[in-house]
């Protein structure tokens, strides 16, 4: 498994961004970890040891890095990824009955990913958007204020 040409450019571009040296190519990681998610589909161990040679890091502090974000997907996910907050701020405005509800019109629960692929569902942490909540990330984008099941049944409408 390795970088794309295309990729490996912009991996050198990114290393230009910080100092020389080890905590240089440790700044970089969170941004070559979101390259290798982009081009792999997710982060198997196997990307994660791609990224380690590439930054020339150990495996055990990308695996330690990969692992704490949740951003980080550790095995394949739907084409749209819903990520509901569980977070208090979220979960005092609702986000408990919006994880029921998106389980009901699903069929899958928190971890799991539609049969048609189209759908994985995930409980996150604070997404950092706590005035507007209950927030629901899917892929790269903000849904705030999916408060109702009416809310989520427009989400789900414009995403299928
Ligand atoms: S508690 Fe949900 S975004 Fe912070």
């Amino acid at each position: 498994m390795e970088f794309t040409p295309e990729n490996k450019k912009k991996i050198e571009e990114i290393l230009k961004r910080y100092p020389e040296g080890k905590v240089g190519r440790q700044a970089a990681l969170l941004p070559v970890l979101r390259l290798a998610q982009e081009q792999f589909g997710y982060l198997s161990e196997e990307a994660m040891l791609t990224v380690a040679q590439v930054l020339d890091l150990s495996p055990a502090s990308i695996y330690g890095v990969a692992t704490f974000y949740t951003l980080f997907n550790k095995k394949p996910v739907g084409k749209y990824h819903l990520q509901v907050c569980a977070n208090l701020s979220c979960c005092m405005e609702g986000a408990e009955k919006v994880v029921k509800h998106l389980e009901e019109k699903l069929g899958i629960v928190p971890g799991e990913t539609t049969a048609d692929n189209r759908f994985t569902l995930s409980e996150v942490e604070c997404l950092a958007a706590c005035g507007t909540g209950p927030v629901i990330q899917v892929n790269e984008n903000y849904h705030e204020k999916i408060k109702t099941p009416e809310d989520v049944d427009r989400l789900l409408e414009k995403l299928r």
